[in-house]
C-alpha cells in the first residue's frame, strides 16, 4: 500500500502541471432527504446555461438518484471504468440542457480497496477529461458517513445543504466541524424555508456556531422556498429548473448558481484540477500511504 500510494503521487505529480482551472465543488448535507439532489442537478443545469462546461458526478447512495430526477437511465457507470470494460467517455452522459453525467459514482467511496490497477485507470480516466470542463458539482451522501466525509475533505469547495429543522441544523454543523480544516471553502444553502428571515436565521445559528467554537468563516450562499413544484417534478422525472423556470425554487436557485460564478467569492488560492484533487482522494482514503 504504501509503494502504491508512492508511485501514484509521482504519476499525479507529472500530469499536475498540464491542468487546467476547475472548479470541483461537491455537495453534502448532516441529515439525508434534505434536498442535496435536487440542488445538486439543478444548480449543474443552471451553471451550464450561464455558459459553463459541467459535469455532474452522483456519489450519493439516497433513493432518488440523479438519473431518476433527471430521468436518464444509464446502463454503466463509474464501476465499468474502474473494472476497464468500458472508457469514462463512455459511462459520461448526455443530460438535461447539455450538462454531462457520471453515474453510480458510489465507488468513489470504495477508494481505500482499489488495486493499485484500479486506482491507476481511475485516475488516467479523470485525466483524459480534464480540459472538458469547468465545473465538476459531485452530488454527496449525507457527510456523517466517514467515507463521504474523506470525499469532502478532498473537494476544495463544499456545499452544506440543511433545512431549517433543528436536526438537520445540529447535523449540518456535525459536518462542517468534521470537515473545516480540510476544505477551503465551506458555502451553506439552507432548502425547504417559509421566507428569507426563516432562511437567514437557519443559517445565522450555523455561521455563528461555526465562527464561535471553529474560528471559521462560512459562505451563506442563499435559500429555496419550500415549494410543490420540486416534488412534481421529481414525480415527471425532470428537474424543475428546466420545467418550471418560472416557479419560486428556480428563482431561488438561479440566484444560488449566480452567486457562485459571478460574485467576489474570495476563492482560495489554489490550482484545482483532478489531478489534485485525485492526490487528496489517495491520501484522504489511504492515509498511511507514502509517507
Ligand atoms: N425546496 C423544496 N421544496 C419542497 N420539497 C423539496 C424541496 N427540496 C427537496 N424537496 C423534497 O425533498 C425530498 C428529498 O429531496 P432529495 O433531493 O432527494 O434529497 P437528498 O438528495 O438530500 O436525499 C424529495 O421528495 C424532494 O421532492
Ligand atoms: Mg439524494
Amino acid at each position: 500500500m504504501l509503494d502504491q500510494a508512492y508511485r501514484l503521487r509521482e504519476l499525479i505529480k507529472s500530469k499536475e502541471k498540464s491542468s487546467k482551472q476547475l472548479r470541483i465543488i461537491a455537495v453534502s448535507s448532516g441529515k439525508g432527504g434534505v434536498g442535496k439532489t435536487n440542488f445538486s442537478v439543478n444548480l449543474a443545469i443552471i451553471l451550464k446555461e450561464l455558459g459553463k462546461k459541467v459535469l455532474l458526478i452522483d456519489a450519493d447512495f439516497g433513493l432518488a438518484n440523479v438519473d431518476v430526477i433527471s430521468g436518464i437511465f444509464p446502463k454503466y457507470n463509474l464501476s465499468h471504468v474502474i473494472n476497464k470494460e468500458k472508457k469514462i467517455k463512455d459511462i459520461i452522459f448526455n443530460g438535461p440542457s447539455g450538462i454531462k453525467i457520471i453515474p453510480g459514482a458510489t465507488g468513489l467511496y470504495e477508494m481505500a480497496n482499489l488495486s493499485e490497477e484500479d486506482l491507476e485507470n481511475l485516475m488516467n480516466a479523470f485525466e483524459a477529461i480534464k480540459y472538458d470542463f469547468d465545473f465538476v458539482i459531485i452530488d454527496t451522501g449525507a457527510g456523517i458517513h466517514k467515507n463521504v466525509v474523506n470525499l469532502l475533505r478532498s473537494s476544495n469547495e463544499v456545499i452544506v445543504i440543511t433545512t431549517p429543522e433543528p436536526s438537520a441544523i445540529t447535523d449540518a454543523y456535525a459536518v462542517i466541524k468534521l470537515i473545516f480544516k480540510d476544505v477551503k471553502k465551506i458555502y451553506l444553502v439552507v432548502n425547504r424555508v417559509d421566507n428569507y428571515k426563516e432562511a437567514d436565521l437557519t443559517a445565522g445559528k450555523i455561521s455563528n456556531a461555526a465562527k464561535k467554537f471553529l474560528n471559521v468563516d462560512l459562505e451563506y450562499l442563499g435559500y429555496i422556498l419550500e415549494d410543490k413544484i420540486v416534488s412534481k417534478a421529481n414525480k415527471e422525472q425532470v428537474p424543475f429548473y428546466i420545467k418550471y423556470k418560472d416557479s419560486l425554487s428556480s428563482k431561488c436557485i438561479l440566484n444560488i448558481g449566480k452567486k457562485l460564478i459571478y460574485e467576489e467569492l474570495d476563492l482560495p488560492k489554489i490550482e484545482p484540477s483532478f489531478a489534485a484533487w485525485f492526490e487528496k482522494l489517495i491520501s484522504n482514503f489511504i492515509p498511511s500511504g507514502g509517507k
